[in-house]
C-alpha cells in the first residue's frame, strides 16, 4: 500500500554501507528503496515516486555524478544528497555545481544526515507551495477575476485583451482604489510573458537616492558599501513585466535614465562601464494627471509619449455604480461568504455614497459587515458604517430635515407652488421644473387643493 510517507532512494555499491543507512533510517517513517549502482538507482527513479535521492559518488557502471545528472534532467527539482570521501571536497563541489543539494561525507553519524534530509523534505515544501502559489496568483489575475459589467468596464476589459499580446507601453492612469495595479497584472497574466517574472517597483515608496540602483542595480566598487554586483528590478524582471506605479512620484533625473531605458532596450547599473540588454514590457500607473505634471515642469514630456503608448483611464466607481452589486457579490465570496445575502436597503446606501476611495473602500466595507454581520446569511443597513449609511440623498437643493422631522407632502406642496410661481402659473413649463408629467402635475394640485 502507497502512503504519504516520503521516499528516499539510496544508493550505494558498498553493501554494508546501504544496510547501515538503511538502519539508521528505518525508525525515521520514510519508505526506503535501495539500489547497488546508478543505473539501478535510475531505473528505480523513473519508476518510484522518490522524493530524496542518496547517492555514493564513486560506484561501478553509473557513477553517482552522472545518476545525478540523469536525475536532474528527468527533474531539474529532485533533491539528490551525495556521500563523498573524506578529503573529496573538488568532486563535492562538482555535484553541487550539478544541482546536487548537499553532501555528506563518510563516516557520517545518523542524525547528521537525518536532519539534511529533514531540510532537505522542507525546502522541497516551499518549493512546491511556492509554485502553487504562483499558479493561484497566475489565476487570480486572470481577466475573469476583474469585475465590472458596466460599458465603462466592459470596454476596458476589450482594451486590456487587446494589449496584452503586445508589448507596448500601457499607462494606467485613475483615481486611488480604481483598479490600476489589478489591471497591471491583469495584462502581464494575459500576456505570452506570463510565465515570466511580474516585478513591481513604487516610485512613492523608495527614497531617490536609493531608486536608481533599486532599479537598475550596481556594479561592486560603485560606491562605497557596494561590496558586491547587485542586480536591479530590470534585470529581475527580465522577459517579463515591469510595473513602475506612482510613476509621477519619480525624480527628474531618473526620468531621463528611464527614458534611455525605454529608447535604447539596455540597462545602466551604477558604476557600469558597459550597459546590459533587457527584453522588459513597462506599465506604469499613477493617480496624478501626468499632463498637469507636465505643465507644471515636474514630468519630462518625451517620457510621457514613451509610457502612454496605450493609455487606459480608469474611472471612478461613483462614474459606474452599475459594478456595485456584482463587486460586492465578488468580495463577499472573496472574503469566504458568498451565501451571504445583502438586503435592498444596503445597495440602497452603497448607491447613495460618492465612493472617494473606490473599490477599495468598497471592499473594505464589504469585508467590515461580514465581520459584524449578527445573522448568520444576511447583511443589513446596520452592518454599514455610520457615515456612509448617513449620507444624504444626492439633491441639488440639499434640504436640511430638522430634528422635529418634517411633513414630505407639506414639502412636495411647498415645491409644487414654488414651481407655478417660478413658471408664471404655465402648468408645461412647471412639470418640466419639477421632472414631472403634466398629467402627474394636474393629479396633484388636485390632491394638494392648489388652485
Ligand atoms: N474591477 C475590479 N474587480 C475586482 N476587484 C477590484 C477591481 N478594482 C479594484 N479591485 C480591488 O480593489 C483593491 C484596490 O485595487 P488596486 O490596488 O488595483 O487599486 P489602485 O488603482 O492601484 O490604487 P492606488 O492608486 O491606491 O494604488 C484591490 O484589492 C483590488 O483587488
Ligand atoms: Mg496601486
Amino acid at each position: 500500500m502507497t502512503s504519504n510517507k516520503k521516499t528516499i532512494l539510496i544508493t550505494d555499491d558498498d553493501e554494508s554501507l546501504r544496510r547501515v543507512i538503511e538502519y539508521n533510517l528505518s525508525n525515521s517513517g520514510y519508505r526506503l528503496l535501495l539500489a547497488s549502482n546508478g543505473e539501478e538507482a535510475l531505473d528505480i527513479f523513473k519508476s518510484e515516486d522518490v522524493d530524496i535521492v542518496i547517492t555514493d559518488i564513486k560506484m561501478e557502471k553509473m557513477d553517482g555524478l552522472e545518476l545525478l545528472e540523469n536525475i536532474k534532467r528527468l527533474n531539474s527539482n529532485a533533491l539528490v544528497i551525495m556521500i563523498t570521501a573524506y578529503g573529496s571536497v573538488e568532486t563535492a563541489v562538482k555535484a553541487m555545481k550539478l544541482g546536487a543539494y548537499d553532501y555528506i561525507t563518510k563516516p557520517f553519524d545518523r542524525d547528521e544526515l537525518q536532519i539534511m534530509i529533514e531540510k532537505g523534505l522542507n525546502l522541497q515544501n516551499l518549493m512546491s507551495e511556492n509554485l502553487r502559489l504562483k499558479q493561484e496568483l497566475a489565476y487570480r489575475f486572470k481577466l475573469d477575476n476583474v469585475i465590472g459589467d458596466s460599458s465603462k468596464m466592459k470596454s476596458i476589459f476589450d482594451l486590456v485583451a487587446r494589449v496584452a499580446k503586445s508589448d507596448s507601453s500601457v499607462l494606467l492612469q485613475g483615481e486611488s482604489g480604481t483598479g490600476k495595479e489589478l489591471i497591471a497584472r491583469a495584462i502581464h497574466f494575459n500576456s505570452l510573458r506570463a510565465k515570466k517574472p511580474f516585478v513591481t517597483v513604487n516610485c512613492s515608496a523608495i527614497p531617490e537616492n536609493l531608486m536608481e540602483s533599486e532599479m537598475f542595480g550596481y556594479v561592486k566598487g560603485a560606491f562605497t558599501g557596494a561590496i558586491k554586483d547587485k542586480s536591479g528590478k530590470f534585470e529581475a524582471a527580465d522577459g517579463g513585466t515591469i510595473f513602475l506605479d506612482e510613476i509621477g512620484d519619480m525624480d527628474r533625473d531618473l526620468q531621463v535614465k528611464l527614458l534611455r531605458v525605454l529608447q535604447e532596450k539596455s540597462i545602466d547599473k551604477v558604476g557600469a562601464t558597459q550597459n546590459s540588454f533587457v527584453d522588459v514590457r513597462v506599465i506604469t500607473a499613477t493617480n496624478i494627471s501626468l499632463e498637469t505634471a507636465i505643465k507644471e515642469g515636474k514630468f519630462r514630456e518625451d517620457l510621457f509619449y514613451r509610457i502612454s503608448v496605450i493609455p487606459i483611464l480608469l474611472p471612478p466607481l461613483r462614474d459606474r455604480k452599475d459594478d456595485i452589486p456584482l463587486l460586492a457579490q465578488h468580495f463577499l465570496s472573496k472574503h469566504g461568504s458568498e451565501n451571504c445575502k445583502m438586503l435592498p436597503e444596503v445597495f440602497e446606501i452603497l448607491n447613495r455614497y460618492d465612493w472617494p476611495g473606490n473599490v477599495r473602500e468598497l471592499e473594505n466595507i464589504i469585508e467590515r459587515a461580514i465581520v459584524l454581520k449578527k445573522k448568520e446569511n444576511v447583511i443589513g443597513a446596520e452592518e454599514i458604517p455610520e457615515h456612509i449609511r448617513t449620507k444624504q440623498f444626492y439633491s441639488p437643493i440639499s434640504l436640511e430635515i430638522p430634528d422635529e422631522g418634517i411633513k414630505l407632502e407639506e414639502v412636495e406642496r411647498g415645491l409644487i407652488i414654488n414651481a407655478l410661481k417660478k413658471s408664471g402659473q404655465n402648468q408645461t413649463r412647471a412639470a418640466e421644473l419639477l421632472g414631472i408629467t403634466r398629467n402627474t402635475l394636474i393629479y396633484r394640485l388636485e390632491k394638494y387643493k392648489i388652485k
